[in-house]
């Protein structure tokens, strides 16, 4: 990627990974880039690097706006490594004694990860950094998503640099929203369902404490994806919209199967919840990706859950997804247990018990069919589906 000029001595210098597919477990089918700015003022600034095995490259575009060693500051939003791992190579070649500047959060867990011993300069909340005619101010967003995430803002061109938040993984040949339109935003969904979902209720305090602090935004640049400068304040009204976690009238049967016996149960569901209206799909758990199912869930109203019982237990890819599930704590959801058994059927029960602990409304014991479902079991089917349908909203 070479550097672009997003404003007048601003260039964003990062990095495409095209060939990652797997980002800790979440499927990057379109891969994903590591961004990260150059602000050319008195004091050069970098703020973020990339994945260590790509700080060639960012050098590489440093280079061609100026000599990488005469940056005066490195800013450091968030320490996950996919934006911490060059540091090391980063601040070796531009000199260890450079003022690094992070969230006190930032310097503790830098400090976890790497032994080298930085010229660390922890930022309060709402600190400021002059750098000449431009002056920096750090916005603490702890908990979004790590302990030591920060977001930078800009004060002369009102540039958001937000780190993970109003991120996408998403590789083209686009760099702004304006040049993808709305097809970014299933990405950005999918990015707020599997990596932010579970701080919603401190995403939707940070955006009213934006809003009284009447900060105003004309650009968000976040540390994967495409950056926002048509309209920032749609990523943000989407985010308050999916941090809400209103049901819709939508379910979703997420199920695997041996036999086809716990396929057939889920087809019947979802037979009988379009009959009646609702927006419902199976979703085969060896078919499709925990991370896209994840994306399906966060505007769902009603989760139901078929497992086989295989060795006494669930199957494996069923407690894969409800661990994964669990972990990002969804809200408002109904929901329904069921499965095909042969002898002792304890996988509707273990269901329950995840569901349970998850804070759904379990509108239904479950449903169990012994071996393969006759006519009496298929009809139980459209029963728990019009149960389901009876339980979500109309609209
Ligand atoms: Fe993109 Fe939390 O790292």
């Amino acid at each position: 990627m070479k550097p672009i000029e997003i404003a007048e001595g601003i260039f964003s210098v990062g990095v495409i990974d095209w060939n990652i597919r797997d980002f800790h477990g979440y499927s990057t089918y379109e891969g994903t880039t590591y961004n990260a700015y150059l602000i050319m003022d008195k004091k050069i600034t970098l703020i973020d690097t990339v994945k260590k095995e790509f700080t060639g490259e960012l050098f590489d575009n440093i280079s061609q706006i100026v000599d990488p060693k005469k940056i005066d500051y490195v800013v450091s939003n968030h320490t996950e490594m996919d934006h911490s791992g060059g540091l090391p190579i980063f601040m070796h070649r531009i000199g260890e004694d450079k003022p690094l500047y992070c969230s006190k959060m930032g310097h503790k867990n830098l400090s976890l990860h790497f032994p080298q011993k930085w010229n660390y300069q922890p930022v309060e909340n709402g600190g400021e950094l002059n750098l000449g005619k431009r002056t920096l101010t750090f916005l603490e967003t702890r908990m979004l998503h790590w302990p030591d995430s920060m977001f930078t803002y800009l004060n002369n061109e009102k540039i958001l640099f937000s780190s993970d938040g109003f991120g996408q993984h998403y590789a083209g040949p686009e760099s702004f929203d304006d040049q993808v339109g709305d097809a970014i935003m299933p990405h950005a969904k999918k990015y707020f369902a599997n990596i932010l979902l579970l701080y919603s209720p401190l995403i939707l305090k940070l955006v009213e404490k934006v809003t009284e602090m009447e900060l105003e935004i004309d650009m968000i640049c976040p540390d994967h994806g495409i950056i926002w400068r048509k309209d920032p304040s749609k990523i943000i009204n989407a985010y308050v919209e999916w941090s809400r976690q209103e049901p819709k009238r939508k379910a979703l049967v997420i199920y695997d199967t041996m036999w086809h016996s716990t396929q057939s149960m889920a087809e019947a569901i979802v037979a009988t919840l379009i009959e009646e209206g609702v927006e419902a799909k199976p979703m085969h758990l060896r078919n499709c990706h925990r991370s896209d199912i994840m994306t399906e869930v966060l505007d769902a109203g009603a989760i139901i859950i078929g497992s086989p019982t295989l060795n006494n237990g669930l199957f494996p890819t069923v407690s894969d997804f409800l661990t994964y599930m669990k972990g990002l704590k969804p809200q408002n959801k109904v929901a329904a247990a069921f499965g095909s058994y042969g002898w002792s059927g304890e996988a509707v029960k273990l269901i329950n018990n995840e569901l349970e602990q998850m804070k759904f409304d379990l509108i239904d014991p479950g449903l169990r069919l012994q071996y393969v479902p006759d006519i009496k079991g298929l009809n139980a089917c459209q029963e728990l589906g019009k149960m389901i349908a009876g339980a979500l909203p109309e609209r």
